[in-house]
């Protein structure tokens, strides 16, 4: 027997219609009434304890995540410079060296680096390129120096080039970009996460005597992952 089903629903006092005919309720109807809301009670009870237990959980997970999350290694340019750049000829015995640094910040995170390629661009034209390090690994809060010169076979600079060079140097300035390319892993307590190929671009400028700027030196480069 259903006893919600012939019952009226409420209705705004209206001068025109008679008041709600109230309906005579059996014991049994209270007895309905009690259960009903009892069930509901218990329901909305364990519904909101199993609420607080997930919020709690995520709260837990979220601050987990902040602490293990892996940060990506810092590198920075401390040095770049091509001596031979003051000489109208000096594209014959050109040499670019640099000294940049790779910083895992991590405080329990170590990282996995395969072998690194430096590659320098000069207005996004790659003049140099060569294999750094060797496959390396790198404890959390440590600092690897990365520094090499590239002469010779790795940096190809026809004379055609040099001329652009010897006219920004006229302006005060050449810039370069020396991209630091390799493909780490980060390696949280027991376990290794997959491999992400790493780009870290670093802006140089140099003055007229071929040696980085002091606007350039201990810059942050970008890093990004591909
Ligand atoms: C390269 O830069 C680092 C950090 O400034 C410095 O400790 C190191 O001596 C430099 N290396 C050379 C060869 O200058
Ligand atoms: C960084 O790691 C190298 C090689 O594992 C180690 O020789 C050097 O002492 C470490 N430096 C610091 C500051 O922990």
């Amino acid at each position: 027997m259903n006893h919600w089903g012939n019952r009226p629903l409420p209705i705004e006092s209206d001068p025109e219609r008679p008041p709600p005919i109230r309906r005579h309720h059996t014991a049994r109807y209270y007895a309905h009434i009690v259960k009903d809301s009892l069930t509901t009670r218990i329901s909305k009870f364990i519904c909101s304890i199993f609420l607080s237990l997930l919020l709690i959980l995520g709260v837990i997970s979220f601050i987990l995540w902040l602490s293990l999350r892996p940060h990506r290694p810092r590198f920075h340019i401390h040095d770049f410079s091509i001596p031979s750049l003051s000489q109208a000829d000096g594209f014959q015995n050109a040499e670019i060296s640099f000294n940049a640094t790779a910083r895992n910040a991590n405080g329990h995170i170590g990282i996995f680096y395969d072998s690194m390629q430096g590659t320098v661009y000069y207005r996004d034209q790659n003049i140099g390129s060569k294999s750094l390090l060797y496959p390396f690994y790198q404890e959390p809060k440590n600092t690897t120096i990365i520094e090499d010169v590239l002469s010779g076979a790795t940096l190809t600079v026809s004379s055609q080039r040099w001329m652009e060079f010897m006219n920004d140097r006229a302006q005060g300035t050449v810039v370069f970009r020396l991209d630091l390319t390799s493909t780490i892993r980060f390696k949280v307590s027991t376990w290794n996460t997959k491999r992400h190929r790493m780009h870290a671009n670093c802006d140089v400028s140099v003055g007229a005597d071929g040696l980085i700027l002091a606007a350039s030196k201990g810059r942050r480069c970008p890093v990004y992952f591909t």
